[in-house]
């Protein structure tokens, strides 16, 4: 599905969140990198836009995973235009990540925990990867709590987002399948609770764009998990 929509990928993020998207991996960036000019993992980077913005913040490296070749090929020619050649880019599941235990200072992942099969293990795998003491970032889509809000976001959600998927990518079901994965996904509080459950120390959370998107953040702690 991905390879599918991997040309117009970037366009629609800007689109679904009026632009809003930019701002959000910024912070995702800031907090990751907060622990010093880091070597960092980005999982499930998609077309490599928060890996750009770690290396545009200064990571000393910079690891982006995906397993669709079709986005890491549109990753590539961004990086090539937009002047990040150093920005390694790797084609694997984030479920087995291809790198010995304690590898990397920061792991960021953003919009795409709620792609994989089993979110507690994707926790873990990145957890793993992490050195004792480095930082877990995972930017994501929420459910929504407030009453008033919820009529409104299904609506655009749910009809909306698909019909102006399926006009500028041509694929309305792969644009369908994001209010379908995000209505299964567990709320902010529920996340938390599963990185803790992982063994991650200091979690916190906060939420972005009327409570729809959230950010959490938790560290690897120094004795082992
Ligand atoms: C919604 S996109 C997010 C891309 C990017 N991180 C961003 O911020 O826009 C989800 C990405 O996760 C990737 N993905 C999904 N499951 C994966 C897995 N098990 N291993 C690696 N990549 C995966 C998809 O190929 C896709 O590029």
């Amino acid at each position: 599905m991905f390879d599918r929509i991997s040309r117009r990928y970037d366009l629609m993020n800007r689109l679904m969140t009026g632009g809003r998207d930019v701002a959000w991996r910024r912070l995702a960036a800031r907090e990751a990198l907060a622990g010093g000019r880091s070597c960092v993992l980005d999982a499930a980077s998609g077309t490599g836009d928060l890996a750009i913005e770690l290396a545009r913040q200064g990571a000393a490296r910079v690891v982006a995973v995906d397993f669709s070749r079709e986005m890491l090929r549109s990753a590539a020619e961004k990086l090539r235009r937009l002047g990040h050649p150093h920005i390694e880019l790797v084609c694997a599941d984030a479920m087995r990540l291809p790198f010995p235990d304690a590898t990397f200072d920061a792991c960021t992942i953003g919009f795409g925990l709620r792609n994989l099969p089993d979110y507690q293990a994707g926790i873990a795998e990145m957890a793993r990867v992490l050195r004792p003491g480095g930082r877990l970032v995972i930017l994501e889509t929420t459910p929504v709590r407030q009453q008033w809000l919820a009529p409104l976001f299904h609506l655009y959600f749910d009809r909306v987002v698909p019909l102006i998927g399926g006009l500028v990518s041509g694929d309305r079901d792969a644009y369908g399948y994001l209010p379908r994965s995000t209505g299964a996904f567990p709320d902010a509080e529920t996340l938390a609770g599963m990185l803790a459950g992982a063994g991650l120390a200091e979690v916190r959370f906060r939420r972005l764009m009327l409570g729809t998107v959230a950010l959490h953040v938790a560290i690897r702690p120094c004795a082992a998990i």
